[in-house]
Formats: C-alpha cells, structure tokens, sequence
C-alpha cells in the first residue's frame, strides 16, 4: 500500500501531517447538527437495540487497545454506560463471560489482526453482539462483525499508527454522542460535542503547525533512556499511547503510569536522569494534576508538561501547548504532540522511523 511520500522523510511524518484531512473524512456525513447526534447507518442499529444495550467493551491490541480505552471513556462520559477496553489477545484466552446486552467493539486500523480476530470469532461462538471498528474495508474482521463503522484514515503504512489511532478516537466519539443521545445525554451537550467535532480538523492542525516547538522539546530530551508518561482518567490512555509510540520507533524505555499510582512505588525511580511527560488537561483535574508535577519536581525529575491549560511559571521544565476543544475530546487532541515528541526524539537518536526493529504492521500469526 505504497501510496508515496510526497516530499516527506517518512510516512509516519506524512501520516501526522495528514491528520486533519483523515478526521475531516472520519466525520464526513456523520454529524447531524439538527438532531446533535451522529449518523452511523453502518452500525445497522435501530433506537431500540441502541437502547438495549446495557455496557460496552473495546476490544484491541497495541495502539488500537489504548484507543478502546479513550473510547470507554467517552462511552462512559457521554452515554453513561459502564465501558471498558481489553486487549483482544487475553479476551481469547480467558474464557470470558459473554453477555447479551454488552456491545462488544472490535478495533483495528488493518482488519487482520490475528488475536482481534480470534476474539471476535469467540464472541460470534458465544452469541456476543459485535460490530467493527476498522480502517481497511473489506478485510477479515470487517467481514465477520459484518457491521460496524468505517476508520476512513486512508492507508497507512508507517509501522507507528498515528492517523488510525485518531480517526479510531474521532469514531468512539461519535458512537459515544449516539449511544448517549438516545438516552439522557441532552441536546446542548449534544450540540457541544458536534460542534467540537466539527472543529477537530482546525485544532490538529494548529498542533501539527507547532511542530518546530515540539522537535525542540525533543532535542532536550533526547539524553534520557527512560521516561515516564503520567496521566489521570482522560490523560491516562494518552499517556499509554505516548509511551507505545516512544518505544516503537526510539527503543527509549517510556512506561505509562496513572498519575495517582506514581506515588505507591515507581516515584522511587524519579531522579534527573528519569523525565516525565505529564498530561495535564485543563479540566476538573488540573490542580491534582499540578500537584503530581510539584511531586515530581521535588524529586529532581525533568517534566515536560503537555498542557491546554495556564500552569504556574517555572513549574514545567517544557511546556507543549494544546489548544482548547471540549474536555471530553481532549484525549483526541494531546495524542498529537506525542506522535511528533516521539518521531522527533527518534529521529535525533538517528532511528530508522518506518522500519522500526521487531515489529510488523499487522500481526497475523499468533
Ligand atoms: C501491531 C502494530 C501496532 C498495532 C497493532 C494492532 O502490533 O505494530 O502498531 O497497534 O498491531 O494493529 P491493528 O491493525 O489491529 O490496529
């Protein structure tokens, strides 16, 4: 799926740059602003069946699992029922409980992934409701949820997915605003999340135009060989995705943790040789978010802050900035500044960024 790099070093670059252009088709045709709800007919969900169900479960691996996790949340946020995401290569191998009025979402960009495959086939087996999250129409587990919606990221052929994983996002949303609007999710709230949908394109390319800014944050770290990434509830799975990308295409050491956890044992490895990349969104948590920062300054450790919200001065070492959407679509938007912190710190290191060692784009064997 050589589909050119037009002048970019790699595709992975040509993919960030993409990013407004592949949200804009992932939403094509699929907010409805008079109703403030969004339109997936291949979903082949009537109201009533919408309303049947009674939680949902993400199924993913890699970067698609950590994208389920955004999506849990989002369900969680915006149709208020109980969501969560599992990587589909324990679901096969746990004998898990499957119930009928569970909506189980199986997320891929390739649509082959073996262990994803095998957990929609378990659950087919068992009688589980599944629709599709795919990018590559036609392939194998497109076929057998036989319904679902459609990434439209375009091809992607960078190893590291970054326009995927946010089209993955920008669809959660969207099922989210549906699966809430015919339950109580208001029509104000409705008309927010559309509107902040529609505006999604415009705000990534505000980040992708601040490329020059992140490469310098990256060149100051380009030292460590290990990094945290810290986040809570909405920060948590970016700063899962963050540190995926990181060891990918750098083999820099970057371990995820929630921001409330650091404090019950990995602090211990805070010192100025250990940076940490903390997502702080301006929202309900910032203060508890700036108090993890403060924790981890008084440790010595370097923080670079990615950030939507006014910090005290000199409280981060690098501040990234983030423009403002609604809250609960945060998590799509500070994806962005990590895939570049990561292209760019593996890029001072002189990695080979579409060929990174170990890894196949999609993995169809076990
Ligand atoms: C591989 C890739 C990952 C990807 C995962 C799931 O391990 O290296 O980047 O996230 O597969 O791929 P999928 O095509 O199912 O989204």
């Amino acid at each position: 799926a050589d589909y050119g790099l037009d002048g970019y070093a790699d595709y992975m670059r040509k993919e960030i740059a993409e990013q407004p252009e592949s949200v804009r088709r992932a939403l094509l045709g699929r907010l409805d602003e008079r109703f403030a709800t969004a339109r997936l007919g291949g979903l082949r969900l009537d109201a009533r069946e919408l309303r049947s169900i009674r939680r949902v479960k993400f199924l993913g691996c890699g970067s698609a699992y950590y994208a389920g996790q955004i999506g849990a949340n989002l369900v969680e946020e915006l149709a208020r029922l109980p969501a969560d995401a599992e990587p589909a290569s324990e679901f096969r191998y746990r004998n898990p409980v499957v119930d009928g009025d569970t909506l189980y979402v199986a997320v891929s960009q390739s649509g082959e992934t073996a262990d994803t495959l095998a957990a929609v086939q378990e659950l087919a087996r068992k009688g589980g409701r599944v629709i599709g999250m795919v990018n590559a129409v036609g392939s194998a587990i497109a076929r057998e949820c036989g319904s679902g919606v459609f990434l439209h990221a375009g091809p992607e052929v960078s190893v590291a997915s970054t326009k995927a994983v946010t089209n993955m996002s920008t669809c959660f949303a969207m099922l989210a605003l549906l699966l809430g609007r015919v339950r109580d999710l208001s029509v104000a709230d409705g008309r927010r999340v559309v509107e902040a949908l529609d505006a999604l394109p415009a705000r990534i390319q505000e980040v992708v135009a601040d490329e020059e800014h992140i490469a310098e944050a990256a060149r100051r770290f380009a030292d460590a060989r290990h990094m945290f990434f810290v986040g809570r509830v909405r920060g948590w799975p970016v700063a899962r995705e963050g540190a995926q990308k990181l060891k990918e295409i750098s083999y820099v050491h970057a371990e995820a943790y929630q921001a409330g956890e650091l404090k019950h044992g990995p602090i211990a490895l805070i010192d100025r040789s250990m940076p940490s990349v903390v997502i702080v969104p301006d929202d309900e948590l910032l203060a508890k978010n700036i108090g993890t920062i403060e924790q981890i300054k008084a440790r010595g450790g370097p923080v670079l802050a990615v950030t939507n919200a006014e910090l005290p001065r000199g409280l981060a070492d690098v501040e990234l900035r983030v423009p403002r959407t609604e809250p609960e679509l945060d998590p799509i938007l500070f994806g962005i500044p990590l895939q570049l912190l990561a292209y760019h710190l593996a890029k001072q290191l002189g990695r080979d960024i579409d060929k990174p060692r170990n890894l196949a784009k999609s993995v169809t064997v076990e």
